[in-house]
């Protein structure tokens, strides 16, 4: 059977983690936090207010595709959250095997900034909201993937990326979930 590989990517407050963990507890998938392959280099940057540049996410993106290859291999379907806010980013993510659909969290500005400040102890602090916006390239449209409005519960979000991605029920039954 071929694998999926889930992408829960958009700006940073945007409901990632939440929607990727529920996505993990509904689908019985591998998940992991794209936050968490960044070397500490980029956190410090991060947490300081610096965008990070290119050359700082290259290396980042490329460990996210190794654990999604080993993933793979091991014929595992897998959810992974990353702001993937670029085409090329994307494109770097989708050298991972089998199918990369991403599911992009995304709405008004004012509840974006809203989550992200009531959000507590995350080293991305919201003044990065606006370069992140700024540097947002919407999924084109040869790119497998969902827009969802972060207006709706979370558990709506995932209900919606499931049926929208056409997730067959044959994909969860095979792991025993309906
Ligand atoms: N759909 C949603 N509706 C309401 N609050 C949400 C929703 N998704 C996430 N949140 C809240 O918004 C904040 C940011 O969510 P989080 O998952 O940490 O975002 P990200 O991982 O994209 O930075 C958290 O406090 C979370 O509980
Ligand atoms: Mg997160």
């Amino acid at each position: 059977m071929t694998q999926t590989h889930l992408v829960v990517m958009g700006v940073a407050g945007c409901g990632k983690s939440t929607v990727g963990q529920m996505l993990q507890e509904r689908l019985g998938w591998s998940l992991a936090e794209g936050d968490d392959f960044h070397p500490n280099s980029n956190v410090v940057k991060m947490s300081s207010g610096v965008p990070l540049t290119d050359e700082d996410r290259w290396p980042w993106l490329d460990s996210i595709v190794s654990w999604t290859a080993r993933e793979d291999e091991a014929g595992r379907d897998t959810v992974v959250t990353c702001s993937a806010l670029r085409r090329v980013y994307r494109d770097r993510l989708r050298a991972a095997p089998a199918r990369t659909l991403f599911v992009h969290l995304h709405g008004a500005e004012s509840v974006l900034a809203e989550r992200l400040s009531a959000r507590p102890g995350h080293f991305m602090p919201p003044s990065l909201l606006p370069s992140q916006l700024a540097t947002l390239e919407q999924l084109d449209p040869d790119e497998s993937g969902v827009v969802l409005d972060v207006i709706a519960p979370a558990p709506d979000l995932v209900e919606q990326a499931i049926s929208r991605l056409c997730i067959s029920p044959s994909n969860l039954s095979d792991k025993g979930i309906n």
